[in-house]
């Protein structure tokens, strides 16, 4: 019979958490980015080291602080986050993708600065490494949390995504959902898991990262 419950359920946990935009450079002085504040994984750092657990965050740029007592790594590019997350990856007991990680990076990088030469500019564009993909397909002992980002079909999207990165729990945002989004201190998401869909009400990214490690706490239990 369990007849106590620790406050410090990550005691000796180890969680690997990614947040932030990737910036993906096309010369010294220019890149393609997103709108990613780095909030919801700044702020699942700050409860998973609450809870207990040794964390290591890996954040793009981000003019937040560094949460107290986490080992923080900043990166620029999603290869560069990719690097860092596999050197982790092996002795973690959780890992929750939380970056908007760029999809694609320019082809080519130039060393010196583009000039304005012709009247039109094409870029081309290659593909990142899915990350949480790959973390999905090589897992272990690992509990792994995505996120996702819909603009439409929400939950069918994110049921699909859950499925094939083969996740633990998924963590869908609704983009043009009311107190949504990238630079909002509150969020409105669904958590999909292998058999639930559960429809959380809007809250802060705080209360959310509780309830987010305490979904992963369950499911790894299970
Ligand atoms: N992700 C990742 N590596 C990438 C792209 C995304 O690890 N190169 C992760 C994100 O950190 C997030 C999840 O995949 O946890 C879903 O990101 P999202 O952008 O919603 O989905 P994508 O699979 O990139 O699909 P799309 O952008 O086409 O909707
Ligand atoms: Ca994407």
């Amino acid at each position: 019979i369990e007849y106590m419950i620790s406050p410090h359920p990550l005691q000796g946990k180890h969680v690997l958490i990614t947040a932030g935009p990737t910036q993906e450079s096309l010369d010294p002085v220019r890149f393609i980015s997103n709108h990613s504040s780095g909030k919801m994984g700044y702020a699942l750092a700050r409860a998973a080291r609450k809870l207990g657990a040794h964390v290591t965050l890996i954040s793009g740029p981000s003019q937040l602080r560094a949460p107290y007592e986490v080992d923080i790594i900043k990166i620029q590019s999603a290869q560069g986050m990719f690097k860092q997350v596999l050197s982790y990856f092996d002795f973690q007991d959780y890992v929750i993708m939380a970056a908007a990680v760029g999809d694609y990076r320019p082809k080519e990088v130039n060393d010196q600065k583009i000039k304005k030469e012709n009247e039109r500019f094409d870029l081309e564009l290659v593909k990142n490494e899915d990350i949480l993909n790959y973390l999905g397909h090589h897992k272990t002992k690992q509990t792994i949390c995505g996120f996702a980002m819909e603009t439409e079909n929400v939950i069918e999207n994110a049921k699909n995504k859950f499925l094939k990165k083969n996740c633990d729990l998924l963590v869908v945002n609704d983009l043009f959902e009311e107190g949504a989004g990238f630079k909002t201190n509150t969020n409105k998401v669904a958590l999909i898991t292998k058999n639930f869909v559960d429809y959380l009400d809007l809250m802060s990214k705080d209360d959310l990262s509780d309830l987010i490690l305490d979904k992963l706490i369950k499911v790894k239990g299970e």
